[in-house]
C-alpha cells in the first residue's frame, strides 16, 4: 500500500520532530519545515528512517505563499498529502506593561495566523486524500496565566478556530483534531532539555497520540484532546 505523506510545521526541533520520528518509523512519509533550509535539513538528517521518506522544506508560516510553495513541493515530491501537523509556534511571556508589540504580532501572527496559511494551502489536497488535520494548541488555550495574554489568546483562539475548522471539513470527510498539551520536554521559549524535565510528556509521546489518531476508525473522532504529564513535580 503507498504510504501516507504527512507535513509538520515546525519539525527542525521539539515536538514536531517527536511526531516525525514516530510516524517514520511507523511508516509514514514525512515533510518537516523550519525557517532555515539548514535546520530542516539538519533535523532531517538526524531522523532514523529511510532518508527517501523525509523531506526538508523552508517556509516562515507567517507567509502564504511560502506555505504554498511548501505544500507543492510535497505534491512534486510524492504526488499527495494526506495529514496536516499545525505544529510551528512561539510564545512571549511578560506582563502587559512589558509585552512588547513586536513580541505579540510574532505570537499572533506564528500561532493563529500562521496555522490558517497552513490549513489554507493544504485543504484542496486533503479532501482529495480524505485526510486529517491536527493543530497543536496547548492548555493554554483553555487555561490563562500570568504574562500569558500573548499565548493565552493565540491558543484560545487556535483551539475556536481548530473546532470551526472540524465542523466545516468533516462533511468533506477530512478530520481534524487539536492537541493540547502540557507540560513537553522541548525548546520552546529558550528552553534547553535536560535530565530535570524527565517527569514531563515527551516529544514522542505526542509523536504517539498523533498516530493512534491516524489509525483511528474513520467513524470516530476525538475533536479536542487535552494532555498532561501524569505526575507533575510537587510545588513547594
Ligand atoms: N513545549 C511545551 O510545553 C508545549 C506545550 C503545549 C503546546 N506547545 C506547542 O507546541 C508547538 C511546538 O513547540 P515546541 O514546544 O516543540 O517548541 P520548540 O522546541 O521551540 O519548536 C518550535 C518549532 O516551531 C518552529 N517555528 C517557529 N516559528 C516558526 C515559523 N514562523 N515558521 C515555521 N516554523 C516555525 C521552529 O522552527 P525554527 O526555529 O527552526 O524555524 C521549531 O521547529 C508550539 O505550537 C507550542 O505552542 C508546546
Amino acid at each position: 500500500m503507498e504510504k501516507k505523506v504527512v507535513y509538520i510545521t515546525g519539525g527542525s526541533k521539539g515536538i514536531g520532530k517527536g511526531i516525525a520520528q514516530y510516524l517514520l518509523i511507523h511508516g509514514y512519509k514525512v515533510a518537516i519545515s523550519s525557517r532555515h533550509l539548514k535546520s530542516a535539513q539538519e533535523a532531517a538528517e538526524s531522523l532514523n528512517g529511510n532518508k527517501d521518506d523525509i523531506l526538508a522544506i523552508q517556509s516562515d508560516v507567517c507567509k502564504a505563499d511560502d506555505e504554498k510553495n511548501a505544500i507543492r513541493k510535497i505534491t512534486d515530491t510524492w504526488g499527495r498529502l494526506d495529514v496536516l501537523i499545525a505544529n510551528a509556534g512561539v510564545g512571549h511571556f511578560a506582563p502587559i506593561e512589558e509585552l512588547t508589540v513586536e513580541q505579540w504580532n510574532e505570537v499572533i501572527n506564528t500561532n493563529v495566523t500562521g496555522v490558517f496559511h497552513s490549513v489554507k494551502a493544504c485543504v484542496e489536497q486533503l479532501k482529495k486524500t480524505k485526510g486529517y488535520i491536527i493543530t497543536i494548541a496547548s492548555l493554554a488555550g483553555t487555561y490563562f496565566s500570568e504574562k500569558g495574554t500573548a499565548y493565552n489568546a493565540s491558543k484560545f483562539a487556535m483551539v475556536g478556530f481548530s473546532q470551526a475548522l472540524m465542523l466545516d471539513l468533516r462533511q468533506h470527510d477530512v478530520k481534524v483534531t487539536t492537541i493540547m498539551p502540557g507540560s513537553v520536554t522541548s525548546y520552546f521559549n529558550n528552553h534547553i532539555p535536560s535530565v530535570e524535565d524527565g517527569w514531563k510528556i515527551q516529544p514522542e509521546d505526542i509523536g504517539e497520540i498523533v498516530y493512534d489518531l491516524l489509525k483511528m476508525n474513520p467513524r470516530v473522532l476525538p475533536s479536542k484532546i487535552e494532555v498532561r504529564p501524569a505526575k507533575p513535580p510537587v510545588k513547594r
